[in-house]
């Protein structure tokens, strides 16, 4: 996998870099004329100083060569926020989820990821919302950011130009989980998206269609689903399933367990059941585990019952 920067021209880096050209040759051209004038109006050389009144042609200078520059990086800075803006209209369109803390991919076919994955050079818009709090999208190789608004929705679009795996980070403070709000953009040969993006879903009618008859038991296959819901929907931002704690409890082994958990201020020692999971991942604010802060969001609204169950299945078959 290659991390670098893309090589595409952008009109982040155009208007940057005319800028920095303005800023470096002002720098020199006002660094000139200060040593001169330091060096030609010492006290030494110039004795007996005059007082200039006024000079209307270099007034007329100063006012007019810095609304020309100014109007010029406004002209570079619109021409490319009309690029940002314009949508190619063959764009594939991939609906983003912002949460605390983690990402969610949505694609067309309804398949769902935690990295973004799209297909070298094809435009990608994203069609982008927050499921609670602000959070905000930025692709530092692609140079583009954007506010994830709950209630709203946003868009960005990039085209990818090289394949290579890119840092796609949260850049809004959104609670404690902030900084490890960090996902990938894997940016993939044609054939390799495609196998990708038709591949599982293809998996999942062949289960269906032998599903029952085969030895997978019912349990065990909402198990294998409530994995792929944890990656899907960000538990695993704060929850592992190796046994090490993170910003939350690990999952593995805790189903069954004896915990210490806190309710206004008491504490006191529940086995961790199914009960106790569903509580937690509906009204976390009731109890908490403790030496873990009170952070985890509520699932409420965001997980169907179906799905609980499943995350439910899987935890228990973390032994
Ligand atoms: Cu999400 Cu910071």
């Amino acid at each position: 996998m290659v991390t670098g920067w893309p090589n595409l021209s952008n009109p982040a880096d155009d208007t940057f870099f005319f800028i920095l050209g303005i800023s470096v040759t002002l720098l020199f051209l006002n660094t000139a004329v200060m040593l001169y004038f330091v060096f030609r109006y010492s006290r030494k050389r110039n004795p007996n100083p005059t007082d200039v009144k006024e000079n209307l042609t270099l007034e007329i200078i100063w006012t007019v060569v810095p609304t020309i520059l100014v109007l010029a990086i406004f002209f570079v800075g619109w021409k490319g926020f009309q690029y940002m803006r314009t949508v190619p209209p063959d764009a594939m369109p991939i609906k983003v989820t912002a949460r605390q803390w983690s990402w969610t991919f949505t694609y067309e076919n309804g398949k769902q990821d935690n990295v973004l994955r799209v297909p070298v050079r094809k435009p990608v818009k994203l069609l982008i919302t927050s499921a609670d709090v602000l959070h905000s999208l930025y692709i530092p190789a692609y140079r583009i950011k954007e506010d994830c608004v709950p209630g709203m929705e946003t868009y960005l679009w990039f085209l990818p130009d090289q394949p290579g795996s890119y840092d796609l980070f949260c850049t809004e403070y959104c609670g404690v989980g902030h900084s490890a709000m960090i996902t990938k953009v894997e940016v993939m040969p044609q054939e390799d998206f495609e196998s990708w993006y038709s591949g599982e879903a293809k998996e999942a009618e062949a289960g269906e269609k032998h599903g029952e008859k085969e030895h997978a038991t019912k349990a065990a296959l909402a198990s294998e689903e409530g994995a792929k819901l944890i990656e899907v929907k960000g538990c695993v931002a704060c929850h592992t399933t190796d046994g090490t704690p993170k910003l939350g409890p690990t999952f593995k082994g805790v189903f069954g367990k004896k915990e210490t958990i806190i309710r206004n201020g008491q504490e006191r020692e529940i086995t961790v059941d199914e009960a106790f999971i569903k509580q937690t991942l509906l009204h976390p604010e009731i109890d908490r585990v403790k030496g873990f802060p009170p952070i985890m969001p509520s699932q409420q609204g965001q997980l169907t019952d179906k799905e609980i169950d499943e995350i439910v299945e899987y935890i228990k078959s973390l032994k």
